[in-house]
């Protein structure tokens, strides 16, 4: 029996829409040597064979006359050997390739929109001016090519792309609607770093999934709303489980995690650490050693991993309670796990040492902030529970109005009784009380309530005060400028994004954030009180506006971010 304090209570606690399911794998650490066996050992939701070889998307660089031609469509993919479900991908069937754009180029896109719905290509980690950003302002509709063009003018990076349609980020973003994107400036030789695409240098993209057949993929109910989705298929590249084969070296894996919700806490099962490098915004001064490095919603980090000893190791993660905490290692840990490394002495080793420095990011000075400003995310916890509970008495618009235009018969009528919201007073005995959750976190398809929309569920959430407006600016800032922002989260960890701006984390609940957080970054995952120095690189126009969000995906859709233009 394990005590959740009451913000995990409601996290998860809240009635009988708690019901979790086992993540698709879990490993225990006491029998770590052995973890290779356990592949096979997978419960009933997942039947993963071991050993999919880990797919590796493909590199993408514009052709002779700087154009890069991206085309959104939909698909199906296979997640494990038998399953197909409903995808979207650019140029492909799920996710995208891993495009490289040069710093200091010039580059011009043909976008093509050839799934039935309006959508947008946000450019997370770019700093470009907003109207060639792919915010909610930038639609490109069905059928229709979006052409923008810009200048790469940033430091080496690994970003990404992905759609940032108007209440409908998260379900398009979750079908793969995505890519990597790497900025270069060729100076990886000389910086002594593993930069052979695909073979030392690995990009991985991690999204859990909770469906894996069919096409009913992303049905969120009101606490996937309320929370984040998620899913406990663990995927890495689209593959569950896979293995790489790494050579007797020093390999370098950027890290994206691409899921709406879920955090991960990244773990090699035998101790061995990371030696993270670079995060969002760029290279750190010197290579962070991590045994447990945590990445959020949108986050991106650089690690370089030692194999020279010719062992093999299974990368894992630490179970995620969305509390926003990076958990500990216990003796009896239970850890989920992601996909293993195999080391080959047939692929040629490079890089045989670690580098010591790598570039310094200028000191960040407090002192050059020209304003403070704070920020509360706001999951309106007890409005969201009351309109949710008054729409459950009834009504035309109401969930189970919605329903009424469902097919019936596909439904499953013992859902409805779990989407009865619980009375006040049982709640606060069990925000207060015991439950034996153990680390789940997912819900499986047979677990949900009826399934609701961002637009239709009535959920608000914000984090400029009032929840998100296309028509209303919420800062103003000075381009070019530095501002202290302190943000604030209370229930529960929100990953905290903003778009053409990168800060430091000065602090994070009054301490110094982890040296791996040392260097510049767009996305941070904030539990309780973060203050960060934002440095506002783009221009923001007033055509269209820049965002900052949660990066919950979820939460972004019903609220949960603001706009702000450069003056
Ligand atoms: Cu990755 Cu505004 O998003
Ligand atoms: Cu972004
Ligand atoms: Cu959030």
């Amino acid at each position: 029996m394990k005590t959740l304090n009451r913000r995990q209570a409601m996290l998860f606690g809240l009635g009988g829409l708690s019901a979790v399911t086992l993540p698709a794998l879990h490993l225990n650490r006491a029998s770590a040597q052995g973890a290779h066996d356990m592949h096979n050992m997978a419960p009933a939701a997942s039947a993963a064979p071991a050993g999919v070889k880990l797919p590796h998307p493909a590199l993408l660089q514009p052709d002779n006359s700087g154009l890069v031609k991206l085309k959104i469509a939909k698909g199906r993919h296979s997640f494990q050997a038998g399953s197909s479900a409903a995808s979207a991908g650019i140029n492909g069937n799920y996710f995208g390739p891993v495009l490289r754009l040069q710093n200091k180029s010039h580059v011009r896109f043909a976008i093509e929109n050839a799934v039935d719905e309006v959508t947008t290509l946000h450019w997370h980690g770019l700093m470009i001016p907003s109207d060639m950003d792919g915010g909610p302002h930038n639609v490109i509709n069905a059928g229709a090519t979006w052409q923008p063009e810009f200048d790469i003018n940033q430091p080496a990076s690994f970003n990404w792309f992905h759609p940032h349609t108007h209440m409908e980020t998260a379900r398009q973003a979750h079908m793969g609607a995505a890519g990597m994107l790497h900025v270069s400036d060729g100076g990886d030789r000389e910086r002594g770093l593993p930069d052979t695409f695909g073979i030392d240098d690995l990009f991985l993209v991690f999204q859990d999934r909770r469906v894996i057949d069919g096409d009913n993929v992303y049905a969120p109910d009101f606490m996937d709303l309320m929370h984040g989705f998620r899913g406990q298929y663990l995927t890495v590249n689209g593959a569950i489980a896979p293995v790489a084969t790494v050579p007797q070296s020093i390999v370098r894996l950027r890290l994206l995690n691409a899921s709406n919700s879920r955090n991960y806490h990244f773990h090699f099962s035998d101790g061995r650490m990371m030696h993270a490098i670079a995060s969002d915004g760029g290279f750190l001064a010197k290579p962070a050693a991590v045994d447990i490095l945590t990445i959020a919603p949108g986050e991106r980090y650089e690690v370089l991993v030692d194999f020279s000893n010719g062992m093999a190791a299974d990368f894992t993660s630490l179970p995620d309670d969305g509390s926003g905490r990076t958990p500990k290692l216990g003796d009896a840990q239970s850890l989920e796990h992601l996909m293993r490394f195999e080391v080959s002495d047939g692929l040629k080793a490079d890089v045989m040492k670690l580098v010591s420095a790598l570039e310094e990011p200028a000191a960040a000075d407090p002192a050059k902030s020209a304003k403070t400003r704070s920020f509360v995310f706001d999951e309106n916890m007890a409005g969201n529970m009351a309109m949710m509970r008054k729409k459950m008495m009834g009504g035309e618009s109401s969930p189970m109005g919605q329903m009424g235009q469902m097919d019936h018969s596909k439904m499953d009528h013992s859902q409805m009784g779990q989407m009865q919201m619980p009375q006040p007073s049982k709640m606060q005995e069990m925000m207060a009380g015991e439950m034996d959750h153990g680390e789940h976190s997912a819900r499986s398809a047979d677990q949900m309530g009826p399934s609701l929309t961002a637009a239709t569920s009535g959920i608000t959430m914000s984090i400029a005060d009032k929840p998100f407006d296309m028509s209303r600016v919420d800062v103003e800032a000075k381009l070019g400028s530095m501002e202290i922002w302190k943000l604030k989260s209370v229930e529960m960890g929100h990953p905290f994004h903003i778009h053409g701006a990168n800060f430091r984390v000065l602090s994070k609940n009054g301490q110094a954030a982890p040296d791996y957080q040392a260097g510049w970054k767009d996305t941070v995952l904030v539990d309780g009180e973060a203050e960060l120095l934002v440095h506002f690189k783009a221009e923001g126009k007033r055509s269209h506006p820049f965002m900052f969000h949660c990066h919950v995906l979820e939460h972004e859709d019903v609220g949960m971010m603001g706009q702000f233009v450069t003056v």
